[in-house]
């Protein structure tokens, strides 16, 4: 009886996501589900990490500011004194962590920027600016930088064109295992990917042990054939509690973004890797989830497989569009 109640129950899943349109309505009641549950909104936070990709977001707001070639005397007063008021309640809570340091440096900046305007550091709004900024430390950490173009050449003479089309989706990796350094390594070169108001809500989640790399793989799907090559398993999400309203796209454009400068950063580091996708029913994110360790506020962005570089191997050409077809010139 148990048997034909499971056949009936994969006849039905199979129905619901491959045969008709249900799947895609199912798979987006899914996504907005867990968007409500727990993004922000109108400024109030049920979290934790949401109140930091607020903060984060609304100073990246002044340090923007500054950066500008010609900033505006006075901007963004609005937006400072909501910054000041949720940054005073983060800081009761959690204490003056580097963030709230970066917070403190940016608006430090943002005096001095007034000062050499001649603009009078004086009145309430000030005063409440200068009564949180205190005898903040001073790092390099919140407020803007600046670099001498020579400097910058100095890093940029790599040939990034020859790097870039030598990369391909490798699918026949040599036995030896990755050493985890070097997958640290390459997160860490990934992680200066750009991200909606700089939340950077990715995370990289690498597994190493078989059992629970050949069970992802299995609910992947799309790897038969090398799924024994995959020497190392990396899964990135983005964490939905970085996001707001009318953001619910943005969790994966930012992931899209991080998980290409990390294709790009494994293969600098002699890595080759092959992304996975993830498009499958919001049942199987569950299992990945389940199997893989991935807390549910999490959104699945890709898999990534990766093993270290035969002597000679083979890839598939996958060759690219002519450049008048993916460009319009308005
Ligand atoms: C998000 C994403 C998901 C992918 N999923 C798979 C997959 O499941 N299996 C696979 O063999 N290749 C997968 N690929 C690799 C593509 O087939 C490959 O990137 C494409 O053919 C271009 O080739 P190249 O990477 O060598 O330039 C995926 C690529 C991306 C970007």
């Amino acid at each position: 009886m148990s048997e034909i109640i499971t056949k009936l129950k994969l006849k039905i899943h199979a129905l619901i996501f491959w045969q008709t349109s249900l799947g895609d309505i199912a798979n987006n009641i899914y996504g907005l589900k867990l968007f409500y549950k727990y993004s922000f909104k109108n400024n109030s936070f049920k979290s934790k990490e949401s109140e930091i990709a607020f903060l984060t977001k609304q100073y990246h707001i002044v340090e923007k500011g500054l950066a500008l070639p010609n900033p505006r005397l006075g901007f963004g007063k609005q937006k400072i004194i909501l910054l000041l008021d949720k940054s005073k309640k983060y800081e009761e809570k959690y204490g003056e962590d580097k963030l709230i340091i970066s917070i403190k440096n940016c608006l430090s900046e943002y005096i001095e920027f007034n000062k050499k305007n001649n603009i009078k550091i004086e009145g309430s709004y000030f005063d409440s600016i200068l009564s949180f900024i205190g005898l903040s430390k001073q790092q390099e950490l919140g407020g803007t930088l600046s670099i001498n173009k020579n400097e910058l050449k100095k890093n940029m003479s790599l040939p990034f064109e020859s790097f870039v089309k030598s990369r391909f989706s490798i699918r026949d990796f040599s036995s030896e295992d990755v050493d985890v350094e070097t997958i640290k390594r390459a997160v860490n070169i990934a992680k200066h990917a750009p991200s909606v108001c700089n939340r950077q809500s990715w995370k990289a989640h690498v597994y190493t042990k078989e059992e629970q790399i050949l069970s992802l793989l299995k609910i992947q799907g799309g790897n038969n054939g090398f799924t024994k090559s995959i020497n190392k398993l990396i899964i990135v999400t983005t964490n939905i509690k970085a996001f707001t309203t009318l953001e619910n796209n943005q969790i994966f454009i930012d992931g899209g973004l991080f998980s290409m400068n990390l294709v790009l950063a494994l293969h600098s580091q002699g890595i080759g890797a092959c992304c996975l996708n993830t498009c499958f029913p919001f049942t199987s994110e569950k299992n990945v989830k389940s199997v893989g360790n991935i807390d549910a506020n999490e959104r699945l962005i890709m898999m990534i497989g990766i093993g270290n570089i035969k002597d000679n191997y083979k890839v598939a050409i996958s060759k690219k569009k002519d450049l008048n077809e993916i460009i319009k010139i308005n």
